[in-house]
């Protein structure tokens, strides 16, 4: 949540900035700000709402410089305000700072020691500001305590390192931070703590973000700071320090995505072109993984012997929202092709509870960005316990990747729009795959194997496939645009499937809907039901489809319209709904990946038609870096 970007090199800095930030608008979009020191001042200019507002604010500002920072917000502490808005400054004006996370202590610190600084924001993060400025002051006068505000100017013969170093050893919470100061424009202080920051390395320029989507275009050559470090960039080179001035050594490293894969390619949204761009990023997960000849995958990142993988006799599989629907499909299959009990948890109840967990505890970390607050958390806590603890996650360096000690990129790309499709399908083959594996170590024949591996070589074809059902999705969407509810319904590996296609309609259209197993309907939610509320339903062709009939009948009888997901060929499908959408077929455990898709669609139609903002959908930001 938050966005951060900062430049320091021979360009321009304020283009580079708000393409950066625009890249980042799905961290966060509240308000934006800019900072750029030029010709010895510092010029900040901040407005509430999107990027857009911002950028049309700037154009009529002149705003030189080779220097920068930027920073888009998801509000925590203090209202949408300009005021509110980073970046901050301190009270002369001179320092100032963008901040991603939260200062548990900021009132704490504000009535204890910096008494006298006068504060203008409602944020806790403006704290940082008169902090560093404290401790500046300090490093100019050394013995200055209790630490007071500067009066008049200061000169520039303060530590500005120094003085973020002691400021972040008062603070308690997190923070992904950058600090410029008026007096040092050759001087860019970045420094982390559980929110994500990247230094990207180019020929005499530097940039910092919050990912590296807003450095693409100028470096793939980044560097991942990690908890409780602190860097010192100037236009000539950076130097990694701990929080007691310590150096860390670390290389660069090349990372392989690039900047087209996180432009839009001429469609309206993000979301539109992530959907289509899945029959492409699910061969990315796949390749060099099957092997066709042992009918198995084999997922090298996990780092598990065989002996350690056959040690293994629990999995749990801990994610957030969408993340934990695919988690749900990698229950059934490690259940089903491994034999080993699985359970799926919500990141944010699993950390608060007292789990029990030991060395035959396998547990998989999934999430697309790596850096949500709670999973991170969860994760640290099965550590602890000493379970194996494996990531599936996309952004290549998060702290998911990071933190796990072995696992698997599941090769997406850059996810832009708030609304996660692409890293879904990606997430459930590759779970699915290491279902595979254990599987074949433990009770799944070759020939069983060998099936699962031709399914997913003709997946990506079938997913083409399941994305020509667009128009007719469109229609469908034309005809139930009224609708102010729906429910979905699904069963065993369709249930999840259901889940998804609900919280995709609920994050982009704003409509109500909700998601039940088929079998639970009679229990309380068939209620709901009546002309006004429709109902779609995944009723393809695979072990519970008599089960999932019957549940529509049931459906039928109390008059709620039904749209249907069906196999292709299935004519009992017409008779029994108002609207069919039919899919290719496919094993039953790959149905997901195939039958997530129209809903996809579904909720991406109903968002265009209501004149919603598909991409950055109120109240939400795609990365949840606080609890
Ligand atoms: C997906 O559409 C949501 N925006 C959200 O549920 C998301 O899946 C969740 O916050 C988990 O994010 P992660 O995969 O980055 O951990």
């Amino acid at each position: 949540m938050c966005g951060i970007v900062g430049y320091i090199g021979n360009k321009e800095a304020l283009p580079i900035l708000v393409k950066g930030l625009r890249r980042l608008e799905y961290r966060g979009y509240d308000s934006a700000g800019v900072a750029v020191a030029h010709g010895g001042n510092i010029k900040r200019v901040r407005a509430v709402g999107k990027i857009d507002n911002l950028a049309d604010k700037l154009q009529s500002e002149k705003v030189p410089g080779t220097f920068g920072i930027a920073h888009t917000r998801w509000a925590t502490h203090g209202g949408v305000t300009e005021e509110n808005a980073h970046p901050h400054s301190d009270c002369t004006g001179k320092i100032i700072v963008a901040h991603n996370g939260i200062i548990e202590n900021y009132r704490e610190l504000q009535h204890n020691l910096l008494v006298g600084h006068t504060f203008v924001s409602k944020t806790d993060t403006e704290i940082l500001a008169h902090l560093i400025e404290a401790f500046y002051q300090d490093s100019v006068k050394p013995a200055n305590t209790p630490l007071p505000p500067s009066e008049g100017g200061m000169a520039a013969t303060g530590d500005l390192r120094t003085a973020v170093e002691k400021a972040l050893r008062k603070v308690r919470g997190t923070y992904g931070l950058v600090v410029m100061h008026q007096d040092h424009p050759d001087t860019l202080i970045a420094a982390r703590l559980g929110s994500p920051l990247v230094i990207g390395v180019g020929d005499h320029e530097y940039f910092v973000a919050s990912d590296t989507s807003p450095m693409l275009a100028y470096t793939q050559q980044v560097v991942f700071l990690d908890d409780g470090e602190l860097a010192e960039i100037t236009p000539n080179g950076f130097q990694i320090y701990n929080l007691h001035s310590q150096r860390v050594h670390k290389q660069s490293e090349q990372i392989d995505w690039n900047e087209s894969e996180a432009e839009k390619n001429g469609l309206p949204h993000f979301m539109l072109k992530e959907i289509f761009d899945q029959p492409t990023v699910i061969k990315d997960a796949l390749r060099g993984r099957l092997v066709e000849d042992d009918g198995t995958a084999h997922l090298g990142g996990l780092n598990m012997g065989e002996v350690e993988m056959r040690s293994v006799n629990r999995v749990i599989l801990i994610a957030c929202g969408t993340a934990s629907y695919a988690a749900m499909v990698g229950k059934y299959a490690f259940e089903r092709l491994a034999g080993i009990p699985t359970e799926v948890e919500v990141a944010s109840e699993f950390r608060y509870r007292d789990p029990i967990l030991d060395n035959h505890t396998l547990v998989f970390g999934i999430s697309q960005s790596g850096e949500t607050a709670d999973t991170i958390a969860a994760l640290r806590e099965a550590k602890r316990k000493g379970a194996f603890v494996r990531g599936v996650v996309n952004v290549i360096g998060s702290t998911i990747a990071r933190e796990t000690d072995g696992g698997t990129y599941i090769h997406a790309g850059p996810e832009m729009a708030v609304a996660s499709t692409k890293a879904y399908t990606n997430m459930i083959a590759v779970l699915v795959m290491y279902a595979l594996q254990f599987g074949r170590l433990r009770r799944v024949t070759v020939a069983t194997g060998e099936r699962l591996v031709k399914a997913f070589r003709e997946i990506s074809v079938k997913m083409e496939q399941a994305l020509q059902t667009s128009d007719k999705v469109k229609q469908i969407v034309e005809k139930y645009q009224g609708h102010k509810n729906f429910l979905f319904l699904g069963r065993g590996v369709n249930f999840p499937v259901a889940l998804e296609g609900s919280l995709k309609l609920k994050e982009i259209t704003y409509i109500h809907s909700e998601a039940y197993p088929g079998g639970e309907m009679k229990h309380g939610p068939i209620a709901l039901l009546s002309p006004e509320f429709p109902v779609v339903a995944i009723m393809t062709k695979n072990q519970l489809y008599d089960k999932m009939r019957s549940n529509i009948e049931e459906i039928r009888a109390r008059k709620a319209p039904i749209i249907l997901i069906a196999t292709e060929g299935d004519e009992a499908a017409k008779e029994l709904a108002d609207d069919v959408i039919y899919v290719p077929p496919t094993m039953e455990l790959l149905e997901p990946i195939i039958n997530t898709i129209p809903l996809q669609l579904f909720a991406y139609h109903m968002a265009v038609l209501l004149g919603k903002d598909v991409d950055r959908p109120r109240n939400l930001a795609k990365s949840v870096t606080v609890e």
